[in-house]
């Protein structure tokens, strides 16, 4: 069933359930290379799941969790294949909301959850995001209230030495360097092997998705243009004042400058814009500091061709 986290929804199913777990992958349509990620609600799960917790991930996790951290470590021989794609690492995160912490608790074991959105769509922040893509394909779908976050889990291989982020997300690089020193980002580089969840496109509306510098008013105004003169349907999405005062109506969406809120509503708006049957949404970027850098990820990932 699919269930609210602080950062989106995921699609639950007992860790330890193989016939569970494979219709999570179901579902989703999503390839069988592609690791899942193991939700506890304490430390003490760890024991079952985890074969070694490096120092700094030990750091991490103190300081984190409950929160928007997935940690890959070392796994047991209890963690099926199935859910780590063969590796021999797992991933594992303690969401940050009182639904999946209860539902881990009452179970007494681990629950897998990927994003509960269809592969390659992006991620719900709503129970309704969930219900569009799924419906029909989960028993239940447990509605919160839209996600705080807005944004993925940060993903961070501690088995490493620098650790390294395999995937951008709510928590920001600049918190794990300043608890544990430097650390390397690998979300472009030897994609393949590390993070198979990012390799795919991802995160991407069905229209296409363009992106534009931050506050580039020319180049967005001639985007816009050229994209009309071609027949197409354009939505947009701006955040900077300047952006904001080029257009307005059903399709021109503004989203606030801060960077908390512009992740709590992005997945959202996209979905929204998509709702409309458009064939090209034109995206303004952010600086890319802070939470801007997770964000600036998906946009990039949301525009691949
Ligand atoms: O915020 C989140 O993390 C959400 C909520 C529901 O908790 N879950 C989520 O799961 O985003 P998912 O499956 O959509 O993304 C998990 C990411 C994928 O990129 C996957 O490839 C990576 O984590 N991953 C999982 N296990 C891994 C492992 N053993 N090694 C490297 N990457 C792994
Ligand atoms: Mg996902």
């Amino acid at each position: 069933m699919a269930f609210p986290t602080e950062t989106v929804y995921g699609l639950g199913a007992d860790a330890l359930n193989l016939d569970a777990v494979k219709k999570v992958f179901e579902a989703k349509g999503r390839p069988g290379d592609n690791p899942l990620i193991v939700h506890i609600a304490s430390s003490k799960q760890l024991d079952d799941i985890v074969d070694e917790m490096p120092e700094k991930g030990k750091l991490l996790a103190e300081a984190f969790w409950p929160g928007p951290l997935t940690l890959v470590v070392k796994r047991t021989i209890l963690i099926s294949d199935l859910v780590t794609a063969n590796l021999d690492t797992v991933a594992v995160r303690m969401p940050n909301h009182p639904v999946p912490l209860a539902m881990i608790q009452a179970l007494g074991e681990g629950i897998v959850g990927p994003s509960a959105n269809l592969s390659g769509r992006p991620s719900p922040t709503t129970a309704q995001h969930v219900y569009d893509d799924l419906r029909g394909s989960v028993d239940l779908i447990l509605d919160a209230g839209p996600a705080a976050i807005g944004l993925e889990s940060t993903v961070v291989d501690v088995t490493a030495e620098p650790p390294a982020i395999l995937r951008l997300g709510g928590l920001t690089r600049e918190r794990i360097e300043e608890l544990i020193g430097s650390v390397e980002v690998q979300v472009g580089i030897d994609r393949a092997k590390r993070s198979p969840g990012t390799r795919h496109r991802h995160y991407a509306p069905r229209a296409r998705v363009l992106l534009v510098k931050s506050g580039d008013v020319e180049n967005f105004a001639r985007v816009l243009q050229e994209q009309r003169q071609h027949g197409k349907r354009v939505g947009c999405v701006v955040n900077s004042s300047l952006l904001a005062k080029v257009e307005s109506g059903q399709y021109f969406r503004v989203l606030p400058t801060s960077l908390d809120i512009l992740a709590r509503y992005l997945f959202r708006t996209l979905r929204e814009l998509d709702a409309l049957g458009l064939d090209v949404i034109i995206v303004e970027g952010v600086p890319e500091e802070g939470l801007g850098a997770t964000i600036m990820d998906r946009l990039r990932r949301a525009s691949e061709p």
